[in-house]
């Protein structure tokens, strides 16, 4: 007998800085989904948080998909399973769709990866791929994370937070870090977003400055060198076993001084990527570990990539993304290429994660 195919909604755009790589995301992973098994429906956010239906049939040949400014726009309703109406432009009245099974929200940064999407999705009582709303919050706030982590036992770059009610000398932060070479950073973001190097009072002002642009509360750190950039992907099955994956490195081309927004995106030359990386196989085996650990300690589900620095025998875990790069020279899919693990299974597995724990929770009896 047929079974009929599994719903699955796109959600993509989005209201942050990484709205152009969230489209870039959700063309590849659109493209790796098994069009036998699913029925996808595009879902695009635009830049000032409408969702719109967006149609592929324009783009199969573009890298990123397109968000039509015109399109109809799409309402999830609250409680309803997955039940959602589409509002046609210029005729009265709006149109039911078929509830959908699972929304893939393929979202980066804030307002998609901190967990606030997933409150809507929560409330709309309908299967999700990823982290839930603590997850995905406590991963996305670095000085939150690194908290839990340090908690836990897990190896963290020094730091200290500042704001700009009360900020700190550039004396205070050697002080607390131990080091004159600092990082400086936003709390709440990505693609490194107001992300700056200081090394004397005056640059560290700079620094400041630039980062409080991005977030009220930003990062100092002790600048690791020499640095190794080491990333692992993490994948939970629908039955909650959790697995690493090979790891994959980087490394900034030397111009950019680290992995700057530049290197990431700008400039197609701007870093190399290594997968599988080149490790001693017991600290490999060491980080991966880590990775798992990492994992259950910041509340992950269903993916994650653990991004960490190595210096010397030192290991740092350096931050968590819990919707990472999928676009088609992201790090995640391909450490799970390396892995034996190609992406149309990689989608079928998270698909499968979603569905099962929506199961499993929607017999928890906290619900009246
Ligand atoms: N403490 C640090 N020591 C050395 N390099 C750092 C440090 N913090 C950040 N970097 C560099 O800046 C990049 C971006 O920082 P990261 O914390 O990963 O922020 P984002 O979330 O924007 O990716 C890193 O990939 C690395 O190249
Ligand atoms: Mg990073």
């Amino acid at each position: 007998m047929a079974q009929r195919k599994t719903r699955v909604a796109i959600l993509f755009g989005g209201r942050s800085a990484e709205h152009d790589v969230s489209r870039a995301s959700a063309a590849n992973i659109y493209r790796s989904l098994d069009p036998v098994r699913y029925e996808i429906t595009l879902v695009g956010i635009t830049g000032d948080g409408r969702w719109v239906v967006a149609d592929a049939a324009n783009d199969k040949a573009s890298p990123a998909l397109v968000i039509p400014a015109d399109g109809p726009d799409l309402v999830l309703l609250p409680g309803g399973r997955g039940r959602a109406l589409v509002v046609e432009k210029g005729t009265p009245g709006v149109r039911e769709l078929a509830a959908f099974d699972v929304v893939f929200p393929v979202l980066h940064g804030p307002n998609g990866e901190d967990g606030t999407v997933q409150g809507a999705l929560e409330l709309a009582d309908v299967a999700y791929v990823g982290a839930r709303v603590m997850g995905s919050a406590a991963s996305m706030d670095k000085d939150v994370a690194k908290r839990l982590l340090r908690d836990a036992g897990l190896p963290i770059v020094p730091y200290i937070t500042m704001t700009a009610a009360a900020p700190i000398t550039y004396e205070a932060a050697v002080r607390a870090t131990g080091s004159s070479d600092l990082f400086v950073k936003p709390a709440n973001l990505g693609s490194s977003v107001g992300i700056s190097r200081a090394r004397n009072a005056a640059e560290f002002a700079a620094s400041c400055e630039l980062a409080l642009r991005y977030d009220g509360k930003i990062l100092i750190e002790r600048g690791i060198a020499p640095v190794r950039e080491i990333e692992c992907a993490v994948l939970e099955d629908a039955a909650g076993e959790v697995r690493a994956s090979e790891l994959g490195e980087i490394v900034p081309a030397g111009q950019h001084g680290f992995y700057s927004y530049e290197a990431k995106y700008t400039d197609a030359s701007g870093a190399s990527l290594h997968v599988p990386a080149q490790l001693d196989p017991a600290l490999a085996d060491r980080i991966r570990k880590l990775a798992v650990e990492v994992f259950g300690v910041l509340c992950c589900e269903g993916l994650a990539r653990v991004d960490f620095f190595v210096s010397g025998d030192d290991v740092y875990v350096n931050e968590v993304n819990t919707l990472p790069g999928f676009t088609n020279i992201s790090m995640y899919p391909k450490m799970w290429e390396a892995t034996g693990l190609p992406q149309p299974e990689l989608m079928d597995r998270l698909i499968a994660h979603a569905l099962a724990r929506h199961a499993r929770l929607a017999k928890l009896s906290f619900q009246r």
